[in-house]
């Protein structure tokens, strides 16, 4: 029996970067997620008895979603779900299943590394044909929908098993609970030295995978011990909850800080990493050396011909605008492309889909290639191992051997979190006022060469996105980016991106060596009187 339930339409669910993202109280209100999911449905055109692929992080709130998502599905015509078993699929592995199995899109449900829990963050994204996120266009169809939507479609199942392993049929439509590991698993064997990585761990290689309690778990347990070899108990953190034990799953140097305390104490393992709540991001951090995400991107892709996935070498290379220049080097010793995309995963798509990109990645601890549409945190793990067990040095050497030929670039990122919005706002109006005046004048030695707001012009689909954070560059290669989080659910988040590029001198700490940088930046654009704040929420 399928019902068509009258709604009224919510003003606040416009998908940004990664999706819909709100508190769960937010999504539990009546028709919130309903609304949402047949606003998708509606944004989209021919694919009745096609497949739709369901999963996400695990997260609170998770398991009622996915019921509602399936009976809306079917509903309204697809002719197949495929859904995680326990509705569990992270996003890298989301993305895999729709592409293997051709189907036509997704619906992944995760707010990423926001916390989870009753009161924290819940999100949903839908994701298109080719693994990856919706572009622009569909996203703002999305939007307008639920301005306007009056009712959605809804098929009487009652509840579906979602935790074993099988095939049947739900009011007309087929619905296959997939182990939500398998397929990602062989894809990671396809792609890596599995054989390789296996002598490595057998010759007493050790190794530290925090989980965080989130979505990486099963799959980490499954490849990093089962498959490769690892010690028991590597995998750490390793069972899914609902809240992530109550912590921030975001794999950064002060929410995984007791993994960094471990990689630096006198018993650190080899090699150490972590991933957050939905299992795109990564945090690599090896015995004695935190390597930055702008960094590790760099040295993948110099490296990556190792892995026989990508023995043919690199097409090219992407990276986000305020992710550090490493990669640059690297694509320009290689004589490949190099493309500057705006913050958010979706804008490599068009490149990896023209093969005019293999490796992107972003500051913010993403990285991933044309293996799916989404970064992917344990591919960039594996990746790094596969690299070790061939060149046979640390982790470390490689870090260092990697600067000795390219240079360093020194760079951090500074997050004034949960800032009052207006506040936010008038701070990036003002500085994007003065941008012309800006070129030529000396701040604390430095001496401006060029300031701009960043637009992005797409060169496979010609589209344009303008406002894409500010940028002021320095005489000698230094800059500052200042842009505005479209991720944050509370106030507005302000982000600071810092870089100093040096050839020769390769072991200064990284915050003095951006500090007359870091006080320039406020000198120019004001953080600290804007925010009221002397110091960032979070440095990384
Ligand atoms: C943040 C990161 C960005 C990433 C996004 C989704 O977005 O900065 O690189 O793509 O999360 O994981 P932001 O909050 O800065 O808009
Ligand atoms: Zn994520």
């Amino acid at each position: 029996m399928i019902r068509t339930v009258e709604t009224t339409p919510y003003t606040d669910q416009k998908p940004g970067t990664s999706g819909l993202r709100k508190k769960v109280p937010v999504f539990q209100q009546k028709n919130y997620a309903e609304n949402f999911i047949q606003s998708v449905f509606d944004a989209l055109e021919g694919f009745a008895g096609k497949t739709l692929v369901i999963g996400g992080d695990g997260r609170y709130f998770n398991r009622e979603v996915i019921q509602k998502a399936i009976a809306m599905a079917a509903a309204n015509g697809f002719g197949k779900v495929i859904v995680g078993q326990g509705g569990i699929l992270s996003t890298p592995a989301a993305s895999n299943v729709i592409r293997k199995y051709k189907a036509f899109g997704g619906l992944v449900l995760s707010a990423s590394h926001n916390p989870g829990g009753p009161h924290e963050d819940f999100g949903i994204k839908y994701n298109i044909g080719n693994g990856g996120p919706a572009p622009e266009k569909i996203t703002d169809a999305i939007f307008a929908r639920t301005k306007a939507i009056k009712s959605y479609k809804i098929a009487e199942t009652g509840e579906v098993d979602i935790d074993t392993v099988k095939t049947f049929d739900v009011a007309g439509m087929t619905v296959d609970v997939i182990d939500p590991v398998k397929d990602y698993a062989e894809l990671m064997e396809s792609l890596f030295d599995f054989g390789a990585i296996r002598a490595l761990f057998a010759g007493g290689f050790r190794m530290r995978f925090d989980a965080m309690h989130a979505v990486t778990g099963p799959y980490a347990k499954e490849i990093l011990e089962n498959r490769l070899g690892a010690a028991n108990g590597t995998a750490r953190n390793f069972r899914p909850l609902e809240d992530f034990g109550g912590h921030h799953p975001d794999p950064n140097l002060v929410h995984a800080k007791h993994l960094y305390d471990e990689m630096m104490g006198p018993n650190a393992p080899d090699f150490g990493a972590a991933s957050d709540g939905d299992g795109d991001r990564n945090l690599i951090i090896a015995k004695g050396i935190f390597i930055p995400p702008s960094d590790s991107l760099a040295m993948l892709a110099a490296n990556a011909h190792l892995a026989p996935g990508y023995k043919a070498g690199l097409k090219g290379i992407a990276r986000s605008m305020p992710t550090s220049g490493a990669a640059d080097r690297v694509a320009e010793k290689l004589g490949v492309g190099m493309y500057e995309t705006p913050t958010g995963w979706k804008f490599f798509g068009n490149l990896l889909d023209a093969g005019m990109a293999t490796i992107c990645g972003e500051e913010s601890a993403g990285t991933g290639s044309d293996h799916v549409r989404e970064k992917d945190g344990l591919w960039a793990v594996l990746l790094w191992l596969n690299i070790l067990a061939v060149r046979k040095e640390s982790a470390r050497q490689i870090a260092e051997k990697h600067w000795a030929t390219f240079g360093r670039n020194y760079y951090s990122r500074h997050d004034y979190e949960e800032v009052d919005s207006d506040a936010a706002n008038r701070l990036v109006s003002e500085l994007r006022e003065k941008l012309d005046t800006l070129k030529g004048t000396k701040v604390r030695g430095l001496t401006v060469e060029k300031a701009d707001d960043f637009a992005y012009h797409d060169p496979v689909d010609g589209s344009i996105s303008e406002h894409q954070g500010i940028r002021v560059l320095f005489e000698g290669g230094s800059r500052f980016v200042v842009r505005l989080s479209g991720t944050g659910t509370s106030g507005a988040t302000l982000r600071l991106y810092v870089e100093r590029y040096e050839k020769d001198r390769l072991d200064l700490d990284t915050q003095e060596a951006l500090a007359d940088l870091i006080g320039a930046a406020d000198d120019i654009a004001g953080i600290r009187s804007h925010t009221g704040r002397n110091k960032p929420s979070v440095i990384t």
